[in-house]
């Protein structure tokens, strides 16, 4: 069994070994694909490796594994990792756009290709998925989570953990996942990657953990330290949060991974004079694999040997790295992952497109249709295609594209040639970079417009902007953008709006004046299809916002499910928590997405009106499609504890479900509350249920809502 193999061998091994399953070294870029570094499989030979970090390929693993089985003392098989993001070479809306899409069912499926893809490519293990809430939307990784709900983001954790990692993990399609970053990254000072994380024990009990917790029940087996402090102690050398928390209290056996030079980096935080401090704290924090650093396999030799570090603590990251190669069956077949007709087989199938283009259509959010503007006719005349997203293909795959190929791209201009009717003409300006101060570009473009019936622009950053260490202190769209909407709406031409984008963007003037706009993310391959599915209403939008939109930066941070002070803010009351320059509301809220349809909510009703503390209540609303066209509606529940020992937000996502209806269709929709949902950390930051009211709201976004009351009642 597995403890007794583990046991077995563990029992055999040198320290040198041991150390040498807790290296991870990086591989470089070759000639024909990822390789490792020069003296790599010296080392796996040696035992001086137990994983690589993005090393892939059927043919490539399979030699390394070889050399890892047949050629080292002890055949310890290796394991292969990559940042599998948002799909391996079917590449998927980012994150940020598969939680819009509010859909636990597909952001499942799309991890599952991606775990299927990339296994085949001899991918043990992802770094997906970055659980990290994020309220500040200039830090540039906000694209790799689900926004800013815990709830929400603890549910897109674990449909993407059951998808990656599938039913049963020996099964040669299932990859360890992991969830990251381990804890509070999202609370960077400033939106600053890398920053100083200083929040109260309960907003981190609150906010930050919930979603790893929630991956953690989901089984998830690994769980990456993240780059910043909380509290004073950098997370890779926290010990009370990893062995304690995560490990005592919430029963994670899986492997704690460093991120990317995590250990080393103890030394610049200042909590380690040196690099062997550096590992002595991580090691003894529940860190137990060193990514690139090379401190266990360097440093911590001589730390065992002096008597600095206890050889015990080694020996549990050994078992927990041999462990996640017993589940994964590696001792059984090391090979069964690089699998070369797999790899053929697997790569971009026709029907992992269509999930990406099924993906992709379900996060994109309408966030304005003013006059019905969309969708538009297939007839149209003449359209417009304008702006430096129309057809870049590199920035629909969006960041962290792993294996993904710009030729596998669609563009939105590829898209909308492939939809309209043989009749209608399509012209095309770029109109202007990025990110660049030329407007030499307009003139063309206003021409364009002026020719058209309507128009279409594409707007927005660069996929570069967002993602790893690539943060803004502006939320406005980048270069002259908006001068250029602004030339062409000054066209008199009906204008259609497409941003891409890994943030929200503060796009007040885009709102005010243009009648439609929709929020595209980074779509992935199949942005193009997913655009004019959308805009032609083949499709019917139903995306709503994982995060709110401010109406500038200076806003920041601004949530749903903040606090309602002493002085809640209140337009005719001056001395309020709010701005003299702007409305205290964001530009779009939580929640917020339009539909070519309509939806009523009534109905709204409890099973009882008076619960125990242990207790559940039944929510059930009815909603009616009261439009002309099918369509989906993402049903939500909010929750508000009216009075309680310790300040409650003003109201929290507590469920959702998205729900397609026919047109005049109505459906009754359920929801489940319990302790889960009520209980807060009380005063002594124990989760409790208070007597007291409890307010509940349903609606299709985070403002307009019907609501209805409960009392919670000690007996
Ligand atoms: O997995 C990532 C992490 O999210 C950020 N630093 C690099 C790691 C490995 O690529």
């Amino acid at each position: 069994d597995e403890a007794a193999l583990v046991e077995d061998l563990l029992a055999r091994m040198t320290l040198e070994e041991k150390l040498g399953q807790l290296a991870q070294p990086r591989g470089r870029w070759g000639d024909t694909g990822p390789e490792v570094q020069q003296g790599g499989e010296e080392d796996v030979r040696a035992g001086r490796v137990g994983s690589y970090l993005g090393v892939y390929g059927a043919d490539y693993t399979r030699r390394l594994q070889e050399i890892a089985v047949d050629e080292s003392r002890l055949g310890i098989p290796l394991l292969f990792a990559h940042d599998v993001i948002h799909g391996f070479r079917t590449i998927f809306p980012v994150p940020l756009g598969e939680a819009a899409s509010f859909d636990h069912e597909a952001v499942e499926r799309a991890a599952r290709i991606a775990a299927e893809e990339a296994t085949a490519y001899g991918l043990h293990w992802t770094y997906a998925p970055m659980v990290d809430i994020a309220r500040d939307p200039r830090w540039g990784r906000i694209v790799e989570g689900a926004g800013e709900s815990p709830y929400l983001g603890s549910e897109m954790a674990v449909a993407r953990v059951r998808g990656f990692q599938g039913q049963a993990l020996d099964a040669p399609d299932t990859m360890l996942a992991t969830a990251k970053h381990f804890v509070a990254y999202g609370g960077a000072e400033g939106g600053r990657d890398y920053n100083t994380v200083d929040i109260s024990e309960r907003t981190l009990h609150e906010i930050y953990l919930p979603p790893f917790q929630a991956a953690v029940d989901a089984g998830v087996q690994s769980v990456m330290a993240a780059f910043n402090e909380v509290g004073g102690i950098p997370m890779h050398a926290h010990g009370d949060l990893i062995n304690g928390t995560l490990r005592k209290e919430w029963g994670f056996d899986g492997i704690l991974v460093s991120d990317y030079t995590g250990v080393a980096e103890l030394i610049p935080h200042g909590v380690a004079a040196n690099r062997e401090e550096a590992g002595i704290l991580a090691l003894e924090a529940g860190v137990d694999i060193d990514m690139v650093s090379n401190i266990y396999t360097g440093e911590m030799l001589k730390a065992v040997e002096v008597g600095k570090l206890d050889e015990a603590v080694v020996d549990e990251a050994v078992r927990r790295v041999l462990r996640a190669k017993v589940r994964l069956g590696l001792f059984d077949d090391p090979y069964r992952y690089s699998d070369k007709a797999r790899e053929k087989a697997h790569t971009l199938k026709p029907e992992y497109r269509a999930a990406a283009r099924d993906l992709a259509r379900k996060s994109l959010v309408l966030l304005k249709n003013e006059g019905d503007v969309l969708p538009l006719s297939k007839q149209t005349g003449t359209i417009a295609v304008i702006g430096p997203l129309a057809d870049n293909r590199r920035v629909m795959l969006g960041g962290w594209a792993a294996a993904g190929q710009e030729g596998d791209a669609i563009t939105p201009l590829e898209g909308i040639r492939a939809a309209v009717s043989s009749d209608t003409k399509v012209l095309y300006a770029k109109g202007a970079e990025i990110d660049s101060e030329d407007r030499s570009g307009f003139d063309e473009a206003v021409d364009v417009a002026r020719k058209a019936d309507v128009v279409l622009l594409f707007l927005g950053e660069h996929h570069d902007m967002s993602a790893e260490a690539n943060n803004r202190t502006s939320l406005d769209l980048p270069g002259v953008q908006k001068e250029l909407a602004q030339a062409v709406h000054a066209s008199g031409k009906p204008v259609v709006a497409v941003l891409f984008s890994g943030r929200p963007l503060a796009v007040t003037w885009l709102s005010e004046e243009i009648p439609a706009l929709v929020e595209a993310w980074f779509p992935g391959i199949e942005a193009g299809h997913a655009i004019a599915d959308t805009l032609f209403g083949d499709y019917n939008p139903a995306g709503r916002l994982p995060v709110s939109f401010p109406r500038n930066v200076g806003q920041i941070p601004i949530y749903h499910n903040h606090k309602n002070t002493g002085r809640p803010p209140s337009q005719t009351e001056k001395y309020t928590s709010k701005y003299l320059d702007v409305p205290w509301t964001p530009l779009y809220p939580f929640g917020h997405g339009l539909s070519y349809t309509t939806f009523g909510y009534d109905g709204l009703s409890l099973d009882k009106q008076a619960i125990a503390p242990d207790g559940s209540v039944e929510v059930t609303v009815t909603v009616t499609n009261n439009g002309a066209r099918a369509g989906e509606e993402v049903v939500q529940l909010y929750l508000r504890d009216d009075v309680a020992s310790v300040t409650r937000p003003v109201k929290e996502l507590r469920g959702f479900e998205r729900i397609h209806l026919a047109p005049g269709e109505s459906r009754k929709v359920q929801f489940h509350l319990d302790f889960d949902d009520l209980a807060f950390y009380g005063k002594d930051m124990r989760r409790v249920v208070e007597p007291g009211t409890f307010t509940v709201f349903v609606g299709g976004n985070s403002v307009d809502l019907l609501e209805t009351q409960f009392k919670v009642v000690t007996p």
